[in-house]
């Protein structure tokens, strides 16, 4: 596979500090906070994330999928792992890696709306805006990035790079 660096480690660093402030200020001031990540793209991001929340969290993970080993989605997005928490009037922050076409995250929030959180916002690290497919947008944008396929930092091509420790985009497999 031929790689190339899109963003690198201290641009990241620098960008979750800037979110961290973001939704520390914007969340209600001093209520406590139900932080979802999905699982397993989010998992290295959420845990940079959440170490700059500076109030009383509560973390949970859902695991989602719609990716079948390839770098096309499918659109069907499967879920293996819920919740086991009684989300209704609690303020919520749904962590996802990337927006893609968009049907994880409408699903998701769709699914845990029904629960009546007090408040449901999402954050991803990446977004590809121009590959919508249905209408989401998220509350918290890391970076807004083009149409390419990105391994790395919790990202993977078929379970491999999540290890890398900055985003890059696969130019050909
Ligand atoms: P949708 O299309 O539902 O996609 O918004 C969200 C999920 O698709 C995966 N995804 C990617 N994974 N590199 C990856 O490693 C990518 O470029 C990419 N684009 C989408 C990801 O799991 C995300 O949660």
């Amino acid at each position: 596979m031929e790689k190339e660096k899109l963003i690198s480690k201290k641009e990241i660093k620098n960008r979750i500090k800037e979110l961290s402030k973001e939704i520390n200020d914007s969340f209600i001031k001093n209520e406590e906070l139900v932080i979802i990540c999905l699982l397993k793209g989010s998992f290295i991001f959420a845990a940079d994330l959440v170490r700059l929340i500076n109030r009383r969290c509560f973390i949970h993970f859902i695991k989602a999928s719609s990716y079948y080993g390839n770098t096309e989605t499918s659109g069907i997005v499967n879920f293996s792992e819920d919740i086991d928490i009684d989300i209704n009037n609690k303020n919520i922050l749904l962590i996802d890696d990337i927006l893609d076409t968009g049907f994880t995250l409408k699903k998701i929030t769709d699914f845990l709306n029904k629960r009546n959180p007090k408040i449901l916002k999402t954050c991803v690290l990446l977004d590809k805006k121009g590959r919508r497919k249905v209408d989401f947008e998220s509350d918290y944008i890391g970076f807004v990035i083009d149409d390419v396929f990105v391994i790395g930092y919790g990202l993977d091509f078929d379970e491999e790079y999540r290890n890398l420790p900055e985003i890059y985009y696969v130019k050909e497999l």
